[in-house]
Order: C-alpha cells, then sequence, then structure tokens
C-alpha cells in the first residue's frame, strides 16, 4: 500500500488520509522527567486561586503530578504531593493544623515545606522526623493567585513582575479559572493566532465581542525578550485600530479586553487580562486569569471571576455548535492536535513562531541555559507592550493596507505621533 498523502489533492480522497501520526511529544508532554515538562518546571507556575483555599484541603494535578493545596491555620499556603509519607493516604483528607497538615490515618504532621513535625504513634525518642521530609514545593502567592515552581531548587527564578501588573487608574484583581479537555500547546497556539478574532469572534460564528473585530486585521508578530507580540492593525472607518498581545514564554499571555469600538482616539489603553495555561496533565489545561478592572466598571468579584463568553463548556452542545467560542475552537482540535496533519498558511506565522520559541526553550533546558524569560532581576519590572491604541487616519486608497502595517509598526515602537 502506499504511504497516506498529507497534503491530499484529490476529491472524495479521504481513504487516502486516514493515518492519525502521534502528537508532537517534544512540545505536548509535560509529566515529570520530560523535556517540555523540565521546561515548564523552571517557571513559577499558578495551581490555586487564594478564594478556594479554604478549611479542607484541596487535591490538585498539576503536569501530571498529584499534589494537595491548603493554607495552615496560621494563614500559610503549602504545596505537598498527595500521597502521605508513612503509607500513602491522601492529604486531601487531612486536617488543617496551626502549623501544616495532619494526616487523618496516623496523625503525622507536615509543615508547608515538608518537614515532618509529628509522628504521633512512635515512641517518643523515635528520630523519623527528623530524619524523614515530605515533598513540597516552595509556593509564592499575588493578587489572590497561589503560584508554585515545582523546577529544581536550586534554579528557582524571581517572580516575574510585568508592567500590566500595576496600571494607573485600573485595579488588578484575581479572575477566571476554566478547564480545557485537550493539550496546553494548542490552547497557548490560540495566543498568537489573532485572525480568529475576525472569524471566531465575529464573522463565522456571530459577533461575540465589538463590530470591530470583524475587520480583517493586518497581521505582525515580533520577538521580545520575553517571548513575542502580535501586533493586529484594522481600519474602521476614519480610524486606525491597532490591538497588541503579549505571549510570555512559556505558557502566559495578555490580551487587551474586548471592549475597543474603535470611534475614538485612544493611546495605549490597556485594561488587560493576563492568562496562564496550565498543564493538568497532557489531555487538560486549566487558565488562571488575573484581569485589570476599572473601578468605573462596579464589577463584583464573582462577575470579574467568570469566564469570558466560549471559553468554558458553560453553554449547551447545540448552543455551541451555532455559536462555537474559544473553548469549542480549541479542544475540538483533538484532544492532542496532531502537527503532522496540519497545513500551516501565512496567517500561522505567529504559532510557528510561538512553537519555536517554546522549542528553543525546551533545548536551553535540556542543554543546562537559560531559557527565554528567566533571567529578570530582584525588583525589576518587565515592560510589555500589549494595548489597543486608536487613531484618527484618513484611508490611503490602495496603499491602506501598507499604510495600516506601518501604523502598527510605530505603535509598537511606541511612536504615536506619526502615523
Ligand atoms: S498514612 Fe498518613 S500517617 Fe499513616
Ligand atoms: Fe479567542
Amino acid at each position: 500500500m502506499s504511504r497516506p498523502s498529507r497534503f491530499l489533492n484529490v476529491p472524495y480522497g479521504a481513504w487516502h488520509a486516514r493515518e492519525v501520526p502521534p502528537p508532537d511529544p517534544l512540545l505536548t508532554r509535560t509529566d515529570p522527567g520530560t523535556p517540555c515538562g523540565e521546561y515548564l518546571r523552571r517557571f513559577w507556575q499558578p495551581v490555586a486561586f487564594a478564594r478556594d483555599l479554604g478549611d479542607v484541603p484541596r487535591r490538585i494535578r498539576i503536569m501530571g503530578e498529584d499534589l494537595v493545596v491548603f493554607r495552615d491555620r496560621s494563614g500559610r499556603a503549602g504545596l505537598l504531593q498527595l500521597q502521605c509519607s508513612h503509607r500513602g493516604t491522601s492529604l486531601e483528607y487531612g486536617i488543617l493544623q496551626a502549623r501544616g497538615i495532619r494526616c487523618c490515618y496516623h496523625g503525622w504532621v507536615f509543615d508547608v515545606d515538608g518537614r515532618i513535625l509529628e509522628t504521633p504513634g512512635e515512641p517518643a525518642d523515635s528520630t523519623l522526623k527528623q530524619r524523614l521530609c515530605h515533598g513540597a514545593y516552595p509556593t509564592h502567592e499575588f493578587c489572590g493567585l497561589v503560584f508554585a515552581y515545582m523546577g529544581p531548587p536550586d534554579a528557582r527564578p524571581v517572580f516575574p513582575m510585568y508592567d500590566t501588573f500595576d496600571v494607573p487608574g485600573l485595579e488588578l484583581h484575581p479572575a477566571a479559572q476554566f478547564l480545557l479537555p485537550c493539550n496546553w500547546l494548542q490552547v497557548k497556539d490560540n495566543s498568537m493566532d489573532p485572525v480568529h478574532t475576525s472569524f471566531l469572534h465575529a464573522i463565522s460564528s456571530g459577533y461575540h465581542f465589538t463590530e470591530a473585530f470583524g475587520e480583517l486585521a493586518e497581521l505582525e508578530w515580533q520577538e521580545t525578550p520575553y517571548g513575542m507580540l502580535y501586533v493586529a492593525t484594522r481600519r474602521v472607518g476614519a480610524f486606525v485600530w491597532v490591538r497588541i498581545c503579549d505571549f510570555m514564554a512559556p505558557n502566559v499571555h495578555q490580551f487587551t479586553r474586548e471592549i475597543e469600538e474603535a470611534a475614538s482616539e485612544r493611546i495605549a489603553s490597556r485594561p488587560v487580562v493576563i492568562r496562564w495555561a496550565v498543564p493538568v496533565d497532557d489531555t487538560r489545561t486549566l487558565n488562571f486569569e488575573l484581569a485589570q478592572v476599572d473601578p468605573a466598571w462596579g464589577l463584583t468579584p464573582e462577575q470579574i471571576a467568570r469566564p469570558g463568553f466560549g471559553q468554558s463548556a458553560d453553554r449547551p452542545y447545540e448552543e455551541r455548535q451555532r455559536h462555537p467560542g474559544d473553548y469549542d475552537a480549541q479542544s475540538s482540535q483533538r484532544t492532542i492536535a496532531v502537527h503532522d496533519l496540519e497545513h500551516l498558511a501565512s496567517t500561522d506565522r505567529g504559532v510557528i513562531m510561538l512553537r519555536g520559541i517554546l522549542r528553543d526553550g525546551i533545548r536551553a533546558v535540556a542543554a543546562g541555559e537559560t531559557p527565554r524569560g528567566l533571567g529578570a532581576k530582584p525588583g525589576q519590572t518587565i515592560t510589555t507592550y500589549c494595548q489597543d491604541t486608536v487613531l484618527r487616519v484618513p484611508a490611503s486608497g490602495p496603499d491602506d493596507r501598507a499604510l495600516l502595517r506601518q501604523v502598527g509598526r510605530r505603535v509598537v515602537a511606541g511612536d504615536h505621533q506619526r502615523p
């Protein structure tokens, strides 16, 4: 039998194209010890919202590791391996202590750093607790999110402080958490795929946001010290709307809120949403968001914590079929998207760049080098570009698309004055 074609060029040709090759293991496998898993573990990753740490521990799974996250009664967050070091009972049934967590089965107590504080059934002179530790990961709380560092202890990086964490006139809030039943990479591919905002969010499945999204943008992508960005520049009547979104390696991106009408001038407006895509395992991905909120919007914490339209499976299937959203588009690219079956086109240049940055990062970590996005100094603020800028720029006839590209580049360069 001849080898099935991956570039099918005959009608009624499905018979020739039935083979489904495996996904790319380098980019999609995140269990401990995998190259991508070890790369992702070099960065602080959100594992829970502080609002979800109550009077019982919380069982979680992050990159294929089963863990328990909790806040002890003196207010310290802990992230421990799930199975008790004694005989394996799950610490999700543990009892929170003034210091640490007590296993329900035989009462051993573990501090947030894994030190064993009590082994109450053992003889008083037992030295076991001085000799043994339980597996723990360091945590860091920021704006209502609990982050963990799950990489090698001697390579723990500074927690990255992006400039969008502090925007004058806006307030940063813990926002949504939502699960996608698919691999983390296709969730992140979406962040540098701006053409979908014109189709999925406007032209093909109905207007999800403003009408301006229905205009086709001139698209560009640029590398940045922390990852990359896209520039989507649209003509909306007498205005040019430049929307810039950032990808911060390895699994963070930020985008402007989808409220721009492009009906009046606006310079570098940035109420943004910052989103981490954390693999639960290779077939499920948890998105965690922080959001900049204008206090004038009068939103409650519950409203801020609600996922945006189409981001989760919160709508009936038939409605999602008629008006699909990001959840449907991303999670239906197979459970783990198969790159060998894709036919990447000109609008996928950003996806290609993003995967290149990840491959380089994975190889850097495997070679003992520092990947892009690490290496911030304590106290350093990382400058990013995410913004909506709207300028009044008259259309220039057949050259208008070139003019749009030029305006977009100037906005990235910080020059809004001379479009
Ligand atoms: S299994 Fe946890 S204390 Fe025995
Ligand atoms: Fe989207």
